[in-house]
């Protein structure tokens, strides 16, 4: 056997062993860690996982030996919500907010949404491509492997293919692996605003079965809210989209408790993302058809709102993941860390919890528990060499970036917290 790399000296290592279904409750509190561990790799994926000096019997003179220096060691991140590529910025909007004005009625006056929608339009590919790198190496710097990204700024066909082109592009070009969704349902435009119905068949008849053909995303998500769309009308986007092959996702009940919970359930979406204002009865039915709760405390924090009941959700069993909701209006951060420190100080997690979050239970509200999420023989080498003793010190000094190195797909891609893979 041919060995590549060992990285060796790892103070902690959080492994875990996929079960087969994200974890709930109290599974979801545990973590496997192997103290002075070593991690093998070939053709970037893991082939071993042990402990001391037990590696020398597999190595040879081509493998090479790197030193964790006595620290910790976790999966790569998988930040598992974010609106990537986008063009322009909104701090423009930034003193309206903080004077109290709400999210909802700055876009019903034609800002939010609708304003990055139109820089997203008159953005070229070139500049809404530097843009989303910049952010996409900020994420890997905090040690973020894989990442969602939904379009939803354009709201007509050729914007939204644009916007998904470019994530396809940046996908070929980085070392993050993204994972595609058609948002083209995340917002009302202007001339549609007492009609509903032209747009929705625009984004169904027209939209979906095009982004599908161009093989542009995986997932389909709605945004549904009041003043946006209704429960109704996503529901009916979501059923056609699964019909055309779609797998589903919501932003449900961020605001409004409208049912969002209740309806990702029905369809049996992969996730129910924000949450914040989920009944318990949706969570339960969440829980029942194995729905995972993404949720974005940064969002939470960034619009000075009540945060979701994770512990709830958790004592209904309820998986649950974490994930930053990066974009320009509710969530104008690409730090997973401090959405991870949000995960306990305002989610009141515990640093286990907040771990599996965004790690195996990232990978399944995306759908790649089978390739990342966990540090296991077969998968992926995505790690992440964190500056730090233990899990816990992650979540509790809070608001620095605790990477020391990552490696994404046993490829060394981050040092001194910086992104160095254009130099390999
Ligand atoms: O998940 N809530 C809807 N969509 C995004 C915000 C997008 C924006 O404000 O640009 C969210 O919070
Ligand atoms: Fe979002």
């Amino acid at each position: 056997m041919r060995v590549d790399l060992v990285i060796k000296n790892i103070g902690k290592l959080v492994t875990g062993k996929d079960s087969g279904r994200p974890k709930i409750g109290q599974e979801m509190n545990k973590l496997d860690i192997i103290e002075d561990a070593y991690i093998a790799i070939k053709d970037g994926k893991i082939i071993d996982i042990g402990s001391k000096n037990d590696y020398k019997n597999i190595i040879n003179d081509y493998t090479k030996i790197e030193d964790a220096k006595g620290l910790l060691v976790t999966p790569g991140l998988i930040d598992s919500h974010t609106h990537l590529v986008h063009g322009g910025s909104r701090e423009n909007e930034f003193s309206q907010k903080l004077s109290g004005v709400p999210y909802i009625e700055i876009l019903k006056q034609g800002g939010g949404i609708l304003s990055t929608v139109k820089c997203t339009k008159e953005a070229s590919c070139e500049e809404l491509y530097s843009k989303a790198k910049k952010s996409l190496d900020r994420m890997l710097e905090f040690g973020v492997t894989t990442v969602e990204s939904k379009s939803g700024y354009g709201l007509e066909l050729d914007t939204e293919i644009k916007q998904l082109k470019v994530g396809k592009d940046l996908e070929k070009n980085h070392p993050v692996d993204l994972v595609h969704t058609f948002l083209g349902a995340h917002a009302i435009p202007i001339e549609y605003k007492e009609n509903h119905k032209p747009f929705i068949d625009i984004i169904v008849d027209e939209m979906m079965p095009k982004v599908k053909e161009l093989g542009l995303a995986e997932f389909c998500d709605v945004f549904c809210e009041d003043g946006v769309f209704t429960i109704e009308e996503t529901e009916y986007i979501l059923s056609k989209a699964r019909e055309m092959g779609y797998k589903l996702k919501i932003h449900a009940d961020e605001i409004v408790s409208l049912g969002g919970a209740e309806l990702s359930a029905k369809l049996k979406c992969t996730s129910s993302d924000h949450l914040m204002a989920a009944s318990e009865e949706g969570l339960k039915m969440m829980a029942q058809n194995n729905v995972i709760a993404n949720i974005l405390p940064g969002t939470s924090f960034n619009l000075n709102k009540a945060y979701a009941d994770a512990r709830k959700m958790i004592d209904l069993g309820v998986p649950v993941s974490l994930s930053s909701d990066y974009n320009p209006g509710s969530c104008p951060s690409e730090n997973l860390q401090f959405v991870m420190q949000l995960g306990c100080l305002g989610l009141k997690m515990t640093p286990n919890e907040v771990l599996n979050a965004v790690t195996i239970n990232a990978a399944y509200a995306i759908d790649r528990q089978n390739e990342i999420g966990s540090i296991e023989i077969g998968k992926k080498a995505d790690l992440v060499v964190f500056d730090a003793p233990n899990v816990e010190y992650l979540m509790y000094h809070f608001g620095i970036n605790h990477v020391d190195r990552v490696y994404k797909a046993g490829v060394l891609v981050v040092e001194n917290r910086q992104a160095i893979y254009d130099n390999i």
